[in-house]
C-alpha cells in the first residue's frame, strides 16, 4: 500500500504540477484502483494521508491561491458494466423507490477550472487544485475566446430563473484536436517543446505565468456544473442538472454536445454506448461519460465522501479504444513460417499515437470476429501494447462490405501451407521461401541471436534481396568485396561488418548458436538447457524426442520441434557448412573434456529405465552426453546399453526380447567411471 501510494504521489506531481505524465490515464486509474480495493479491504492500514482521500493536486507556487468556496470534488469511476450497475445499485437503496433521472454527459479530456461571475460579469477564475484550494488563473481564462465575459440575462424560455447575483460556473478548459496539431506543428517549427495530447497542451496553456502566451493557446472552456449560485430575492432557481445547463447555455456558455436526460440506468447504458460509437469523430477528447443524478434536491440528499459526490459517476470506456475502416488484410509470413494476418487500417489516434496496423493473430480469429473488408471496426491498445482489432461495428455495415478469404498457399513464395491439426496458424513449410529466409536471417545476425554488431535488420534484408546471402552460413562467407556492391555502403562500414561478423562466430557458444538458429520454440532459456546438457550440435541433433523430454522445461511439443530441426537436410546441410566455416562451439572446458576422453560410452546408444541410485535421470543424462554417448528414450536394436534401475518396466522385458545388453545401475555407475581401456 505504501509503495502504491507512492507511487501515485510521484505521478500526482508529474500530472498536475509539471503538467508532464509519464503513464496514461488508464495505468494511473489501475494504480488508484488497485490502492483503493487494498484501502478498502484493510481500513485498519489506511494512512489518513493517503492520495485516495484527497481530491486532486496540490497548488504550484506560481500563482495567486484561489480559494473554493464549495469543494471542487473528483467523480469516482466505472470501467465496466458491473460497476455501473454497482453504483445504481448503491443509489437504490439511498433513494428507495425515487426511481431517479440521469445526466449524463461526456466526460471532457482536459483541466477543470471554475469561473465566477457576479452580476453578470466574469470576476476571476482559478483551478481545481486539492478541490479547496486552486491556482488564480484569472488572467490566463480571460483570453479563453469562448469564455463569456459577460453573461446574457436575458432569460428567456430555456431559462426562465434568468441571471444570478452569484454564480461559479465549472467546466473543462479543452483543446480540440486539429488546433492541437497544429499548436504542435507550430511548437516544433519553432524547436519548442510538443505536447503529448491535447489535455496536456490545454493544461500547460492554461498553467501559462504569462497569459499572453495563453492568449495564442486555442482554448475552449465548456461548462458541465456550477458551485455556489446565489438568486435574486423571489427568484427559484434551478431545480435539476438539465436546468443548470439549460441555463449556463442561455446565459452565453459552451456545454458539452451529446448530453442528454435519461429515464434510467438502462437508458445511460444505452447512451453510454451511443456516445463511444461517436467518440473518434467528435473534435476533441473524451474518456467516458459521466452520469449524475438529475434532480439537485436527490444530489443533496445524497451528498459526497471526502473525495467525490455520491451522486454522480465517470463511466469510463476502455482503454485506448478507437474506430476506424479495415481497408485490407495482408497475409504475412514470420521466421518460423506462420502466415500471420495484419489489419490495414484508416490511420487513427490511438491513446496518442497514429496507427494503421493491427495483428488479426489467424484465420479463425478473423471468423470468429467476423470481419469483412470494409468494415468499420473497434481498435484498441490492449495495456498499450501492439494494437488489436476488437471487432466490427455491425450498424454501421451497409452490406458494401466483402469477406476475406484466407490464402492456403504462402504469399511470398505461393508453395501450398499446411494447417496442422490442433494448431490454428496456417504454414509455410518451404525453408528456402525468400520471407522465412529474410526473417531468420534477420533473427539469426540479431541481438536475441549472434548479435553481429553493425548487421542491422535493414542490411539483412538487403543482402538477402540481393541474393548474396541465402544461409546463416553465407554470412561467414561475406568479404568487403561483396559488401561495396551495396548502395550507401562505404569501405568503412565494410570492413567493420566483417570484423564483427568473424568476431561474432568466434565469441559465440553453444547456447548463443541454438539460439541463434531460430528453432522453434526454443528461446534463450530452453538453449541455455540444451548447451548445458550436450556437448555440442551433433550431440544434441542425435538425441530423441524421449531423449529430450527428460530435460528440465522440455514436453513434447518442443522435443518435437527440435527433432524437426536437426532431421530436415536442410538444416543438417547448414550444421555441415557452420561447421566448416569454424562456427562449432561446444559446451564449456570441462564437459569437453571428458567428452573427449575415449569411455566406454562413447559413440554408444543408451537408454534408461526405472530409477537409478544416487543419481537423477537427467544427471546421468548429462554424464553419458558428457562421455560421448547418446542418451535415447524409444527402444531399438540399435540401442547399445539398456540401463536399468529400480522397477524398469516394459522396457526391460522388451531389452531382453531383443538381446541387448542391459546394465544394472551399479554397473552403470562404476563403467562411466572406467575408460575404454581400463
Ligand atoms: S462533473 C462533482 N462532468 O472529470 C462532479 N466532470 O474526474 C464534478 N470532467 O474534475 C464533475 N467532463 O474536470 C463533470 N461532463 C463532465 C466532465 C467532468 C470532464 C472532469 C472534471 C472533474 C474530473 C473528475
Amino acid at each position: 500500500m505504501q509503495e502504491l501510494a507512492s507511487l501515485i504521489r510521484y505521478h500526482d506531481h508529474r500530472y498536475y504540477v509539471l503538467d508532464d505524465p509519464e503513464i496514461d490515464d488508464a495505468e494511473y486509474d489501475a494504480l488508484f484502483r488497485e490502492l483503493w480495493d487494498l484501502e478498502e479491504r484493510h481500513p485498519e492500514l489506511t494512512d489518513p494521508d493517503s492520495p485516495t482521500r484527497r481530491v486532486g493536486g496540490e497548488a504550484s507556487r506560481a500563482f495567486r491561491p484561489f480559494a473554493h468556496s464549495l469543494p471542487m470534488y473528483s467523480l469516482d469511476n466505472a470501467f465496466s458494466l458491473e460497476e455501473w450497475r454497482a453504483f445504481t445499485a448503491r443509489l437504490a437503496r439511498a433513494l428507495p423507490g425515487e426511481d431517479p433521472a440521469f445526466w449524463v454527459d461526456p466526460k471532457l479530456d482536459g483541466l477543470a477550472v471554475e469561473v465566477v461571475y457576479e452580476d453578470g460579469g466574469f470576476v476571476r477564475a482559478g483551478t481545481r487544485g486539492d478541490g479547496v484550494t486552486g491556482e488564480d488563473v484569472s488572467a490566463n481564462l480571460r483570453t479563453v475566446r469562448n469564455l463569456p465575459l459577460r453573461l446574457d440575462g436575458r432569460g428567456g424560455e430555456s431559462n426562465p430563473a434568468g441571471l444570478p447575483n452569484l454564480l461559479e460556473v465549472r467546466g473543462e478548459v479543452i483543446m480540440r484536436r486539429e488546433d492541437f496539431a497544429r499548436l504542435n506543428r507550430e511548437q516544433a517549427d519553432a524547436g519548442r517543446k510538443t505536447f503529448a495530447n491535447p489535455r496536456n497542451a490545454a493544461a500547460g496553456s492554461v498553467r501559462q505565468l504569462d497569459p499572453r502566451i495563453t492568449a495564442e493557446r486555442p482554448l475552449r472552456f465548456y461548462a458541465y456544473g456550477i458551485g455556489l449560485v446565489e438568486w435574486p430575492e423571489g427568484v427559484t432557481g434551478w431545480a435539476t442538472q438539465q436546468d443548470i445547463l439549460n441555463g449556463l447555455r442561455a446565459l452565453g456558455f459552451s456545454v458539452p454536445e451529446h448530453s442528454r436526460l435519461c429515464s434510467d440506468p438502462g437508458d445511460v447504458e444505452r447512451h453510454y454506448a451511443k456516445v463511444a460509437r461517436l467518440r473518434e469523430s467528435l473534435g476533441y477528447e473524451i474518456d467516458g461519460v459521466v452520469a449524475k443524478v438529475d434532480g439537485l434536491d436527490q444530489q443533496r440528499r445524497l451528498g459526497a465522501t471526502a473525495r467525490a459526490p455520491r451522486w454522480a459517476l465517470a463511466w469510463k470506456f476502455p482503454a485506448g479504444q478507437a474506430v476506424t475502416r479495415l481497408l485490407d488484410i495482408q497475409v504475412q509470413v514470420g521466421r518460423t513460417g506462420v502466415l500471420t494476418p495484419v489489419a490495414v487500417l484508416e490511420p487513427v489516434a490511438l491513446s496518442g499515437a497514429m496507427v494503421s496496423r493491427a495483428t488479426l493473430h489467424n484465420e479463425d480469429e478473423i471468423r470468429a470476429k467476423d470481419l469483412r473488408l470494409g468494415d468499420r471496426v473497434v481498435v484498441q491498445r490492449a495495456g498499450d501494447v501492439i494494437p488489436e482489432v476488437v471487432g466490427p461495428v455491425m450498424e454501421e455495415r451497409t452490406g458494401e462490405e466483402h469477406e476475406f478469404v484466407f490464402p492456403h498457399v504462402c504469399p511470398v513464395c505461393a508453395t501450398p501451407a499446411v494447417r496442422l491439426p490442433g494448431e490454428a496458424a496456417w504454414r509455410c513449410q518451404n525453408m528456402a521461401c525468400p520471407a522465412l529466409l529474410r526473417q531468420s536471417l534477420v533473427y539469426f545476425t540479431s541481438k536475441a541471436g549472434l548479435d553481429v554488431e553493425g548487421l542491422g535488420k535493414k542490411w539483412v534484408e538487403i543482402l538477402v534481396d540481393k541474393g548474396l546471402i541465402h544461409t546463416p552460413a553465407d554470412i561467414f562467407r561475406l568479404r568487403e568485396e561483396h559488401l561495396l556492391t551495396l548502395e550507401r555502403m562505404g569501405p568503412k562500414l565494410a570492413g567493420n561488418i566483417v570484423t564483427s561478423i568473424a568476431q561474432a562466430r568466434d565469441r559465440a557458444d553453444l547456447a548463443t548458436l541454438i539460439r541463434a538458429l531460430g528453432i522453434r520454440h526454443v528461446g534463450a532459456q530452453t538453449a541455455r538447457v540444451l548447451a548445458d546438457h550436450f556437448p555440442d550440435l551433433d550431440a544434441l541433433g542425435r538425441a530423441d524426442r524421449e531423449a529430450l523430454q527428460l530435460l528440465p522445461d522440455i514436453g513434447p511439443e518442443v522435443a518435437a520441434s527440435i527433432r524437426g530441426f536437426f532431421t530436415n537436410p536442410v538444416n543438417q546441410r547448414l550444421l555441415d557448412d557452420l561447421r566448416g566455416l569454424g562456427l562449432w562451439p561446444r559446451a564449456g572446458e570441462q564437459e569437453r573434456a571428458a567428452g573427449d576422453s575415449d569411455s566406454l560410452f562413447t559413440g554408444k546408444r543408451i537408454l534408461f529405465t526405472g530409477t537409478l541410485p544416487d543419481m537423477s535421470r537427467s544427471q546421468a543424462q548429462k554424464l553419458v552426453e558428457q562421455a560421448g554417448g547418446t542418451v535415447v528414450g524409444a527402444i531399438s536394436k540399435k540401442v547399445d546399453f539398456v540401463v536399468a534401475g529400480a522397477e524398469a518396466g516394459s522396457k526391460l522385458t522388451k531389452a531382453r526380447e531383443l538381446g541387448l545388453t542391459v546394465l544394472e545401475g551399479v554397473e552403470f555407475l562404476r563403467m562411466l567411471g572406467q575408460g575404454k581401456s581400463s
